[in-house]
């Protein structure tokens, strides 16, 4: 089958665009937690906004050598979500639930893919799938420490390192203040469990 007159092709594109809201959605929510001090969980969300901006990236190229590639002119059309604003924990919780979306249709993608024979970008999308899969718990994660007020508590002692100066504080809870710069709490760093970490 040519992969231009496939369901795959469209699903590609349907992909790439909803990458590319996805990105701009989370550096909403980005921006949203640096404009509030929290420089450390801003610094999570501008990765993940970069990794899917790297998803993106690579449906494009496939795109491409559909179209030889020759750039066109293509009507796409996706359903896509708009509901993060600026409440900073509720973002937290949408964000995780739009993950678990993009992973449904992932899933779905790679099952045709498979089916109509393209298994490189059965594969991408299968790829793709696990990361937002990882996306969404470290989504969950992050949500449930700020709705509980537990982002800068650990249950056992832990090194806080302040983003603004590099000083590192050995304690269960992060530092009101940084004693070296002064720099607030909310700016630390936040260190994801080790089977989400991404950075
Ligand atoms: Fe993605
Ligand atoms: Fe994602």
């Amino acid at each position: 089958m040519e992969l231009k007159k496939s369901k795959t092709y469209e699903n590609l594109k349907k992909a790439f665009i909803a990458e590319c809201a996805a990105r701009t959605r989370y550096e909403f929510v980005e921006y949203g937690q640096r404009m509030a001090g929290y420089e450390g969980l801003a610094t999570i969300t501008d990765k993940i906004a970069y990794q899917e901006f790297n998803h993106a990236r690579m449906l494009y190229t496939h795109i491409e050598d559909a179209n030889k590639q020759t750039i066109v002119n293509e009507q796409i059309k996706v359903d896509l979500p708009f509901r993060q604003k600026w409440d900073l924990v509720e973002n937290l919780k949408l964000t995780a639930e739009d993950e678990e979306e993009e992973a449904k249709f992932y899933q779905k993608a790679f099952k045709i893919a498979t089916e109509e024979g393209f298994p490189e970008i059965a594969g991408l999308f299968d790829m793709i799938r696990k990361v937002e899969l990882k996306h969404k718990k470290i989504f969950t994660y992050l949500y449930e420490k700020m709705k509980d007020k537990k982002l800068f508590n650990s249950d056992k002692e832990k090194e806080w390192c302040c983003p603004s100066c590099g000083h590192t504080v050995k304690a269960s809870t992060a530092p009101e203040k940084c004693p070296l710069c002064m720099a607030k709490r909310e700016t630390f760093c936040i260190t994801l469990p080790k089977d989400l970490c991404i950075l």
